[in-house]
């Protein structure tokens, strides 16, 4: 179980990379003068590539997780395995928001300012730490 668990926290830790960095470059993109077309294909390409390796680092650690929780029972029915997979949801609700927020920077449909999503990028912070408390401290 060891085993499960150190990669689990290996691709959780790899998953959150990206989440941190991907609307770093929302904000870039967000800030791109009108008529610079080649800085904006350049950022566009970037986030594709990152968005497509975060989403496959996403799986494994999610899967490692369920096998953790499902396979070896740890945190069954628990009330803090219970609070960490709603932050797990809310987790995979952001990296789908990532990738529609990309769908429309790409199209020129966001009217999101820079600002937005500078405060946008500070949420996978809250996430992460909610999560590691509930599964470090388990509180309740
Ligand atoms: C469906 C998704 C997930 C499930 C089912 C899951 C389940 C689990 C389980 C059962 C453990 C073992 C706990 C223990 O041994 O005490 C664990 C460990 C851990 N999980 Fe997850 N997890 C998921 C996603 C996440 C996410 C998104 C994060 C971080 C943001 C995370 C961070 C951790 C950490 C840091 C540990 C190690 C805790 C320790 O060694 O005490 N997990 N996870």
């Amino acid at each position: 179980m060891l085993w499960v668990k150190a990669f689990h926290i290996v691709f959780i830790a790899s998953w959150f990379a990206g989440l941190f960095y991907l609307p770093r470059i929302f904000v870039n993109l967000a800030m791109v003068p009108v008529g610079s077309d080649a800085e904006r294909a350049r950022l566009l390409l970037m986030a594709r590539k990152l968005l497509r390796f975060t989403t496959m680092l996403a799986v494994p650690a999610v899967a490692l997780g369920l096998w953790l929780w499902l396979g070896y029972g740890v945190g069954r029915g628990a009330g803090w395995m219970h609070a960490k997979l709603g932050i797990v949801l809310l987790i995979i609700g952001y990296h789908h928001a990532c990738a529609v927020l990309l769908r429309k920077l790409a199209a020129g449909e966001s009217r999101r300012s820079h600002a937005w999503f500078r405060w946008f990028n500070e949420l996978p912070v809250l996430f992460l730490v909610a999560a590691v408390i509930l599964v470090v401290v388990k509180p309740f």
